[in-house]
């Protein structure tokens, strides 16, 4: 049977006291509809019609993509009236409605769901639950068959005791759902065009209610405020340490990283605490983490060491090579097979070989650096004239003299050398000392100045 979802993303979410649309609101540094429609798309479905309202443009513009369809509720009049206005996009079989604000369903459970789905029969993902409060309540007869579900506001003092509480995703044939939401009707404490009163019709319409229930709470929890948005946030990152640690990575605190993206591992590796991993992250054997790092769409290669305080972007870090503390590396940087970057070292679209050395107060831009060399504390590269940029190549060998500019574009040669505190501005050939300062003259006895009395 084929397959349309609908996902109900028009909501202002006043709780969340934003301007911006709540579903915009990042879970893992990715907006909250990004990880549903991810889960919708696992599914392969005919089509993925996302209902908007509250903020639509901003909606629209940040999560626009091909087999994404939008479909604007001008007025919020209830969860029935939001799927009913995608109906005119559906075509498939089967509807599965899911939610914007509910951001960690999996689609295993989606899927399991969706067995229950024929002509004859509907699906509800249901979760029992401590406090049900605010939840639409699973009213069942003496058999354990479904037969409505009551809102929290509408709830009698005896349907008020159910603790299974309706998750909210459901899923029916097209024909089914079409015919349900033709019938509805606003007559309920919130005026409101409930979706979940197509459970009464299916039972009228002797349609089976199967059930599907959550095992894991976190997963159907919907957010409506930034406290909800938090405990989401940390149950989402204990997934993810957990996952890390599965594939053998020591976390020195579990409780004390942060994967907003994706992080491939090899083996004993070993992270300190409060790094963060953004975007797509490669980590080899034997790598080693400090603590308080950052690091974005980088690979680390086999045994790289990172120190305390990096920042890493774009970046590729060489097997063996070390970094940091305290160091920036910036996007098109490559550290070459043991290479060495110390503290307040700044590197931007820079390449060291085998073995170079930058150990500290430097900045590299725009630089190639050959195997070996040896960068002096407080070097710099001018590689930016004010309009453009402009290239440093440096050979194997290279000695650069502490506290040195560097004036791009330059070439220096093969183990040449510049002497400390020089300004260079012009290439240097293999094996020369190049020295670009004010001599230095000794005045003998020179007399101080004196305070005036
Ligand atoms: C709904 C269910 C309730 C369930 C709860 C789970 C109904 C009538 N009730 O209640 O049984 O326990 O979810 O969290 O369905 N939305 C629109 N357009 C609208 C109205 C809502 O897009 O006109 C969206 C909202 O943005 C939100 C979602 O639908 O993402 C749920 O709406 P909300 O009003 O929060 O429903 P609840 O009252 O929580
Ligand atoms: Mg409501």
């Amino acid at each position: 049977m084929s397959l349309d979802i609908v996902i109900l993303a028009a909501g202002q979410g006043t709780r969340m006291r934003s301007s911006q649309p709540k579903v915009l609101h990042p879970i893992a540094g990715k907006p909250m509809l990004a990880h549903v429609i991810d889960a919708a798309r696992a599914l392969q479905p005919n089509s993925i019609q996302v209902v908007i309202g509250h903020g639509a443009e901003l909606v629209k513009q940040q999560l626009a993509a091909d087999d994404v369809s939008f479909v604007m509720q001008t007025e919020q009049l209830g969860t029935g009236h939001a799927v009913a206005q995608a109906i005119p996009n559906l075509s498939a079989n089967k509807v599965l409605v899911l939610y914007g604000d509910v951001p960690l369903i999996q689609a295993s459970t989606l899927k399991s769901l969706l067995q229950g789905v024929a002509e004859n029969k509907m699906a509800l993902l249901t979760v029992n639950l401590s406090d049900p409060a605010g939840y639409g309540r699973i009213v069942r007869d003496t058999q354990q068959q479904v037969t409505a579900i009551v809102e929290h506001k509408d709830a009698t003092l005896q349907q008020l005791e159910i603790c299974e509480g309706n998750t909210g995703i459901l899923a029916a044939s097209r024909s089914n759902m079409v015919r349900w939401l033709g019938r509805l009707s606003n007559n309920n404490a919130q005026a409101e065009y409930y979706l979940t009163d197509i459970i009464a019709m299916a039972v009228a319409d002797q349609v089976t209610v199967t059930t599907e229930t959550a095992t894991q709470p976190m997963e159907v929890q919907g957010v409506n405020d930034r406290q909800q948005l938090a405990r989401l946030e940390r149950f989402y990152q204990s997934l993810q340490a957990q996952a890390l640690m599965a594939q053998g990575v020591t976390l020195l605190d579990p409780s004390r990283i942060d994967v907003r993206g994706a992080v491939k591992v090899g083996r004993d590796i070993t992270i300190d605490i409060n790094v963060i991993f953004e975007g797509n992250v490669e980590i080899e054997d034997n790598v080693r983490i400090g603590a308080n790092t950052i690091i974005k769409n980088s690979i680390l290669r086999a045994g790289a060491v990172i120190k305390a305080n990096c920042h890493i972007e774009d970046s590729e870090i060489g097997p063996g090579a070390d970094c940091g503390p305290f160091a920036r590396l910036r996007p098109g940087t490559k550290l070459g097979k043991n290479a060495h970057v110390g503290n307040f070292v700044e590197l931007k679209n820079a390449c060291l070989g085998e073995a170079a050395k930058v150990g500290h107060l430097t900045y590299l831009g725009d630089s190639e650096i050959g195997a070996r060399t040896n960068i002096g504390a407080g070097t710099i590269t001018c590689n930016y004239d004010g309009a453009n940029k402009h290239r440093t190549v440096m050979g194997e060998d290279v000695f650069i003299g502490s506290n040195s500019s560097i004036v791009a574009p330059i070439t220096i040669g093969n183990a040449a050398t510049t002497g400390a505190g020089s300004t260079i501005t012009q290439d240097v050939p293999a094996l020369a000392l190049a020295v670009g300062r004010a001599k230095q003259r000794n005045i003998e006895n020179w007399p101080r100045p004196q305070k005036k009395v």
